[in-house]
This record gives structure tokens, sequence and C-alpha cells, in this order.
């Protein structure tokens, strides 16, 4: 590889724009085939709810918040793509109310194929980002591998009594999101040089933003759930939600925010095969119900995977103002999209 043509590294990836995810579909299907577990009452949160992380009781006091994360370059900047990764690992824990504590690394690197500063820049990118959410890194693994894949195990600290799960909220809540939604679509135009430069690095900051401010700030406020939008697009996490709740949930196209230029990319053709599944999948479950003149590429949008998304808030109504005030003038691109109803339990109402 000469200086003068610096590696693309979103070309070693073998998969779209959003980190290669197995589908929901196939994911359900693995995990539905295993023996069922012996339950543990410290189990507080576990697979059952397809929540952010595990949350295990070790004490009345306290609880480990854990999760891991690691995916393909989606962005070409070594040092953005370890920020990326990091803040989106991290970002599980922040969903669950949770306090970052450690970090191992996960690392698979083409590492007699490409300089080994490649490496260390996604490293240094990481290690600021866990620097910032005031994590420390305690180890970590790595192996040998034709394609390059990042990401971190994150353990977290919580009360069990403030467990910010995906299961509990409660009619009438408002659901506040506090990042746009678009990314899968603009990550899949950067592998196709579709995007300018400041339009890439618009898309970095919002990827590379940790959720720590958004969550700091919810803290105190009477949240009932929260839940992270990645992989299953916003309205898969979303529809999780609605069925851990036992409610439905009713999301207001217009108020979702969008990153710039995703519509006219989507028309061009650059909608990831990640998306179209978790569109199919949510399809295949009937949980939403569109609007009968929504066009496709417009749900598509509403389902796009996204790589280390805002959070998914359902705050109680009278709080709701006050919260996204707050979000929003600490810098947080919240927006309020929509509420939580009794109406169609488990489904979600897109007008
Ligand atoms: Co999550
Ligand atoms: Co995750
Ligand atoms: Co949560």
């Amino acid at each position: 590889m000469s200086l003068a043509e610096p590696i693309k590294l979103t070309s070693l990836s073998t998969k779209g724009g959003c980190g290669c995810k197995i589908g929901p579909a196939d994911l359900m299907q693995v995990l539905r085939s295993l023996p069922p577990t012996v339950p543990n009452p410290d189990l507080l949160v576990g697979l059952d709810t397809s929540d952010d992380a595990g949350v295990y009781r070790l004490s009345d006091e306290l609880a480990l918040v854990q999760t891991v994360d690691f995916f393909t370059p989606i962005v070409d900047d070594p040092y953005s793509f370890g920020q990326i990764a990091a803040a989106n690992a991290l970002s599980d824990i922040y969903a669950m109310g949770g306090k970052p504590l450690t970090v191992l690394n996960i690392v698979a690197f083409p590492i007699s194929v490409l300089d080994k500063s490649i490496l260390a820049d996604i490293l240094r990118g990481a290690g600021d980002k866990v620097k910032e959410a005031g994590a420390t890194l305690v180890g970590g693994h790595s192996i040998d591998d034709k394609e390059p894949k990042f990401g971190l195990a994150v353990t977290g600290l919580v009360h069990p009594d403030k467990v910010r799960t995906n299961a509990a909220a409660r009619a009438g809540d408002k659901l506040i999101l506090t990042k746009p939604i678009g990314v899968g679509i603009l990550t899949t135009s950067i592998k196709k040089d579709q995007l300018s430069l400041e339009e890439t690095e618009r898309l970095t900051t919002v990827m590379s933003t940790l959720n720590k401010t958004a969550a700091e700030i919810m803290a105190p406020y009477g949240v009932h759930a929260c839940t992270d939008v990645t992989g299953f697009g916003l309205l898969g996490h979303a529809s999780e939600m609605a069925r851990g709740s036992g409610l439905g949930l009713i999301i207001r196209q217009e108020d979702v925010p969008v990153l710039p230029r995703v519509r006219e990319l989507a028309e061009k053709g650059f909608v990831p095969g990640g998306t179209k599944n978790n569109y199919a999948h949510l399809e295949g479950q009937g949980s939403i119900l569109y609007p009968e003149e929504m066009d496709q590429l417009s749900r598509y949008i509403l389902c796009d995977a996204v790589t280390s998304g805002g959070l998914l808030i359902a705050v109680a109504p009278e709080q709701s103002e006050e919260l996204l005030n707050e979000l929003k003038n600490a810098g947080v691109e919240a927006a309020l999209i929509g509420e939580v109803t009794e109406d169609h339990p488990g489904q979600i109402s897109v007008i």
C-alpha cells in the first residue's frame, strides 16, 4: 500500500453499511432453539426482553450492567472508527441507566497486510471515548483476521432500583429521541463515495457522540423506559419497547429527525440490506401500522439500521417538555417523536 494511496478502511468490510449485524429473524430463531437457562433471581435483565444489556444484582445497592458490541469499519478514518465503535458499545450501559466502569477491547485485524499504525489509531480513538466516559480500559483480545473488526465489552454499575429497561413504558408517556436517524443509508453511501468530506464529518460526529450527556440529564426525571437505537433501526427498537411494555406506541413521522440527504441517497439505491431485513422482519410480525399513503422509502428510513444511535426515552408526559429543553440546552439533538398508548398493544402506529 503506497503512501500516496491511503487505505479505504470500509473497502475491507465485505457487507453493507451497518456493520453486518445478524438479522433479527435469524437471531431469534437461534436463541429460541437453545435450552432454557436456569432461573436466577439476581438476573434482573436477561435475554427475554431483547434489552440493551444484561443486569445482574450483586447486592441491594448495586448491580452489574454488561454488554458487548463490535463491527466492521463503517468509516475510513481509523481514529473515527475507534471512537464510533466505543461510543456505540458504551451506549448500551447508558440506555440501562448505568455508569460505565471498565472496558475490554475486541480486535480483529489483518496485521500482515495493514500498517500497524491503523490499528493504533483505532485503539486511540476508542481510548479517547472511554476516557471521556470516565471508564477504565482493563484489557482485551485480538485475532489476525482478513476483515478488520473492532468493539468493546463494557461493564457498568447501576442501582438495582434505577435500571431503565425497554419494558416499563407507561400509557401516556412521551417519546424522546436524542439523535437523528439515517445512519445506515449514509454509511452505505460512504462506501460508494457519495458523501463529501463535510457530510462524512457530520455523520461521524453524530455517531461518535456519547449518550453520556443524555443519560445524565434524564437520570433524575420520571423516565419509565429507555433503549438506544442501533442495528434494528428506530422502529425495530421501538417495537421491542412496545412489546416489552405490553403497550402501543405512536410515532409521528414528520417529527423524527433525519440526517441531511438520507432521502435522496435512499432514492439512488443506497438502502443497506440490514435495513431491508429490519423492515421485512417487522412486516412479518405485523408490528407496524403505516399510513396507507406512506411510500416504501419513508418506511425504510424509519427502519434504517443505525450505528451508535440516540436514546429512545419514554418519559412521564408532565416532565417531557422540561426534559426536552434541558437536553437541547446541553447540545443534544433531541426531539419529541411520539407517545405511548393503551391502543394496539405491542404495535407501533406511524402517523
Ligand atoms: Co442497545
Ligand atoms: Co448493543
Ligand atoms: Co434501557
